[in-house]
């Protein structure tokens, strides 16, 4: 099995999946969030080189304040509990988005977190936390700007290359297979730039019933997949 490089995934349905067992959105996300965990470790295993997940959006903020309490009160935990995980698979972990809305000591464990793992680089795992593709292209557009007015940055040097070092995602390869769970459609403002040529699958398995199984069954058939780039397969 060809395991693709860089595997990206939309964490979708923890809402639903809590309330179709009569429970609350926050339950599910504490399943969805116990499911990343053992996803991260099948990546590893697998030999998956980076792993970009979407777990927070800049949209997200419109939910209730009680679902928002929940899902900070998750991040602070999940963002110290990162450190061992980040261990265990030799992970480097890379917050993406813009993580200055988050209260401060969510800042500092982000900082420490990526300072830690800064090590390793087995797996390299991103996390988008209130991230939005708008927002990150704007935020670029506005660094690059500023490059130009300070003479860093000579307009005529900009090209897809340079575009794509003010992303969050600079240094990063494109993802080459982007999965989202829970039956949607559409990519809800994630990675509109890196994801021009990802081979997209999306499943109705919700985020917390995620497994090695259905991941195995979703590269295999990425597999199947004639991938192009605009031009004609030689024979
Ligand atoms: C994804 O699950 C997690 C976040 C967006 C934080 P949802 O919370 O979107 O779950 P559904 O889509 O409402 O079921
Ligand atoms: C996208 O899911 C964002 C994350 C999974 C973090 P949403 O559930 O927020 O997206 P929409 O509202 O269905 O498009
Ligand atoms: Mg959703």
């Amino acid at each position: 099995m060809n395991v693709p490089n860089h595997i990206a995934i939309i964490l979708d349905g923890n809402g639903r999946w809590a309330k179709k067992r009569g429970m609350p959105r926050s339950y599910g996300h504490v399943k969805g969030c116990a499911n990343l965990e053992t996803i991260c470790d099948v990546m590893k295993d697998l030999g998956v080189k980076y792993l970009t997940v979407y777990a927070f959006s800049t949209e997200n903020w419109k939910r209730s304040k009680e679902e928002i309490d929940g899902l900070m009160k998750l991040f602070r935990n999940y963002l110290k509990k990162c450190i061992s995980i980040s261990d265990r698979n030799k992970m480097r972990v890379k917050i993406i988005g813009d993580i200055t809305a988050f209260d401060k000591d969510i800042q500092d464990s982000i900082i420490k977190l990526e300072e830690h793992s800064s090590q390793y680089d087995e797996l390299h795992f991103q996390i988008a936390l209130n991230y939005g593709a708008r927002d990150e292209m704007v935020r670029g557009v506005r660094r690059m700007l500023e490059d130009c007015r300070t003479g860093k940055l000579n307009p005529e040097d900009m090209d897809e290359k340079c575009f794509s070092g003010y992303l969050d995602t600079a240094g990063i390869p494109d993802p080459d297979l982007m999965i989202r769970t829970s039956g949607e459609q559409r990519l809800s403002n994630f990675l509109l730039w890196q994801l021009a040529y990802t081979e997209f699958y999306f499943t109705p398995v919700a985020w917390p019933d995620f497994d090695k199984e259905e991941l195995i069954r979703i590269i295999e058939k990425y597999n199947e997949r004639d991938r192009r780039y605009g031009g004609v397969k030689e024979e």
